[in-house]
């Protein structure tokens, strides 16, 4: 449980209705088959982000723009049911919500159709950002780069810490929004997309040589989270958990929200990676979003794992 001295962590970008059908097959067109199961989840980035951040203890608020559709009430329903502050959230009056079809089959291979929304003004100005005053950590996606950077300039004025979900984007967005966060975490497409295909060594150099980013990692789905720090030239490695994988779909958004929730506890940058690996970990086993006690009890059991 978050209590009233639980850092506040902000999590701006993403928020999208997951329409997610269970079928035997993923179908090939022409087609038209059955779905045996259907579920309407929270998804985007900051989305899950907030939601982990809010499990493992901390307060949440979630920073973004939602359309004036029925998506927009199921979306504002969940987060506020998470116990997320939502007063950095917007309704744009003749928007339309980001919604993606889902499709999964038994083996938990799937297919995401994803649609990013349409009239969701970009304007930052209304965002709160005097709330960063109360603030342990800002989170930001590329998914609205304008509110990034607004919040990214402003929480380094008053000295937070700041984290960038760098996932899939187009290059010239991960160029403009890396240097302005203190530590960029990368999934591997995502970087490869910041470094222009470069390799992941010398992307993650990049990404520590400009602006005030003093980390950057990547995060590799089953294997190793490679990270290095500003002014070394070493990677370091840090290994993943062990898990029978259920559903691996919002492990990243998860050790995202979990790494922030750690700079803002001041958790050691070594002992963050971990925690928030055992974070996606646990998301990976379970298709669903750990609460603390049960993280910190899956860490003691693998300590010597991760160590
Ligand atoms: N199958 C798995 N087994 C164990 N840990 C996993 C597994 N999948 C993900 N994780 C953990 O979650 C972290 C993030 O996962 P991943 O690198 O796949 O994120 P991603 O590519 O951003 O994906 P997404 O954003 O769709 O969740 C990994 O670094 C790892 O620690
Ligand atoms: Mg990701």
């Amino acid at each position: 449980m978050s209590t009233s001295d639980s850092p506040l962590v902000i999590c701006l970008g993403s928020v999208v209705a997951d329409h997610t059908f269970k079928v035997d097959e993923i179908p090939q067109a022409p087609a038209k088959a059955r779905a045996r199961g259907y579920e309407l989840k929270i998804g985007g980035m900051a989305a899950n982000a907030a939601i982990a951040v809010r499990r493992l203890g901390g307060r949440a608020a979630y920073w973004g723009r939602l359309g004036d559709d029925g998506n927009a009430d199921i979306l504002i329903d969940g987060l506020t049911t998470e116990g997320i502050e939502l007063g950095g959230m917007k309704r744009i009056p003749g928007g339309r919500s980001a919604v993606a079809a889902v499709l999964v089959d038994p083996l938990g291979e799937r297919v995401t159709l994803g649609y990013r929304g349409e009239g969701l003004d970009p304007d930052p100005s209304w965002l709160p950002l005097d709330t960063l005053d109360k603030a342990g950590a800002l989170l930001c996606d590329p998914r609205w780069p304008e509110g990034a950077q607004a919040a990214l300039e402003a929480a380094e004025q008053r000295g937070i810490p700041t984290v960038l979900d760098g996932e899939r984007s187009e290059t010239r967005l991960l160029l403009d929004l890396v240097p302005r966060v203190r530590y960029a975490i990368f999934s591997v497409t995502g970087l490869t997309n910041y470094g222009s295909g470069a390799r992941a060594p010398e992307a993650l150099r990049k990404a520590v040589s400009e602006g005030v980013t003093q980390m950057a990692a990547v995060t590799r789905g089953e294997k190793s989270t490679l990270w290095i720090l500003r002014g070394e030239e070493r990677i370091r490695e840090t290994p993943i958990f062990r898990v029978t994988a259920s559903d691996t779909t919002g492990a990243g958004d998860v050790f995202h929200g979990a790494f922030a929730l750690a700079m803002a506890e001041g958790m050691e940058m070594e002992a963050a990676i971990r925690f928030s690996s055992a974070a996606g970990a646990l998301r990976a086993r379970d298709g669903a979003t750990a609460h603390r006690a049960e993280l910190e009890a899956f860490l003691q059991e693998n300590a010597a794992i991760a160590e």
